[in-house]
């Protein structure tokens, strides 16, 4: 388990997206326990958030009790998180001011963890002196908001007060909780996609690599407690709220890792890096008149072997994307020619899984002699075991 998120949902338009947060919450292994408010309940049925929480929703503080203590303390006294999504300018407004009129204000006074809040409203009802001077006080109390975004509000207008998107405020949720989980704390730095080579002002040489591996082991690690950052290939989806840095080029990438990957305890090199680039990029853009073109490829240097490490750190985990058979040779030879902890290694030709296709196989190996094959699945599903597998070696790189 995660953690146990109190889910807060008020009386606005956007009420019925903090259904997706809940099974976000969920299926991120949180216990969530959510309390609407009454007006909340004109927009939502506590009924839908009770069967997706598995639990009771809360929307009076006189209901029957369900434990012989008071709800709202025994309840405070579990909870490691308060998220509240999302926020009306009213319970803004209460909780600034320590109001304790309905079950999730009087909760919030209660509450000692750490507290979320994603606002969302009308422009001018956000830009109100009154709200901006509780979100002040709020946010001088310690507690995160997850800003209110620009875009086409319910009254028609378009303007700031759009409720952000699910997956940033889960992911601000999730990077409040205190660490917990097989990797609760490791630092994990995931580089994923592909790279960008110019041939000229408009082209490019690239490689077909999806990046669903590297992000789905970026995702699933922040579910397993890990503190992970992202580099990424330029127009990869990653979930938002993800903290991520964006590369273009190989040589992109390489500055980005020497300026990270010291301070991680992990790098998971998924990044499906260029092994040839043009040796030179042309002015403008190349015409087709011109006729037949020859085109000189350099080899890039070699990210992995570079990588800036001292005494063993940060634990190197690589990829190799090889044929099937002599998989397991070359993936060992990439091991120790890339002075590598761990390798991952996948068939490039086996139909239906690797590079662009949702699924994949894979043969761990580590230095320290694990070794053990994960069969075909989906990706998130193979991050999880792989994470999993590596776990023991992952927390061990780990220091405070
Ligand atoms: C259709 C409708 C939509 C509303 N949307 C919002 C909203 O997005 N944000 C907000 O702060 N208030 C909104 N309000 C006003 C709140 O419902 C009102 O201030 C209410 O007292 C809030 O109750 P609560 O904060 O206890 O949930 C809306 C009202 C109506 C009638």
């Amino acid at each position: 388990m995660r953690g146990r998120v109190v889910l807060g949902v008020c009386g606005g338009i956007a009420a019925f997206r903090a259904v997706e947060v809940l099974r976000a919450l969920v299926k991120a292994s949180c216990r969530v326990f959510p309390i609407l408010t009454k007006n909340a309940t004109r927009f939502v049925t506590p009924r839908t958030f009770a069967v997706l929480s598995r639990g009771p929703a809360q929307v009076s503080l006189w209901g029957e009790p369900t434990s012989p203590g008071i709800d709202h303390i025994d309840l405070a006294r579990r909870a490691d998180l308060l998220l509240v999504a999302p926020a009306t300018a009213n319970v803004l407004a209460k909780m600034a001011a320590g109001i304790a009129d309905d079950a999730l204000t009087t909760y919030a006074l209660a509450h000692r963890g750490k507290v979320v809040l994603a606002p969302a409203m009308n422009t001018f009802m956000l830009k109100h002196p009154a709200t901006q001077q509780a979100l002040a006080v709020l946010k001088d109390r310690g507690v995160v908001v997850v800003e209110p975004v620009f875009g086409l509000l319910a009254d028609g207008e378009r303007g700031v007060g759009k409720l952000a998107e699910v997956e940033e405020i889960v992911g601000a949720a999730l990077a409040a909780l205190p660490p917990r989980g097989p990797l609760a704390g490791v630092k994990l730095l995931v580089t994923a996609g592909p790279t960008r080579e110019p041939l000229d002002a408009v082209r490019v040489f690239t490689n077909r690599s999806s990046g669903r591996m590297g992000v789905a082991l970026a995702v699933v690690a922040r579910e397993l407690g890990a503190v992970v950052s992202v580099l990424a290939g330029a127009g990869l989806a990653v979930p938002a709220g993800m903290q991520v840095e964006w590369f273009e080029t190989a040589a992109d990438l390489g500055r980005l890792l020497e300026a990270r990957a010291a301070k991680a305890d992990a790098v998971l090199h998924a990044a499906a890096v260029a092994d040839f680039r043009p040796a030179s990029v042309a002015t403008g853009k190349l015409d087709r008149r011109q006729g037949t073109l020859q085109v000189a490829l350099e080899p890039v240097p070699d990210l992995a072997a570079g990588m800036p490490r001292a005494n063993g750190r940060p634990y190197l985990v690589i990829f190799a994307a090889e044929p099937a058979i002599g998989l397991e040779e070359r993936a060992l030879r990439k091991l120790s020619g890339k002075r590598a902890d761990a390798v991952i290694a996948n068939p490039i030709d086996e139909p239906g899984l690797g590079m662009e296709s949702a699924r994949n196989r894979a043969l761990v190996l580590s230095r320290l002699g694990l070794r053990r094959e994960l069969p075909a699945q989906d990706k998130e599903s193979l991050a999880r075991e792989l994470l999993l597998t590596l776990a023991p070696e992952l927390v061990s790189a780990h220091r405070p």
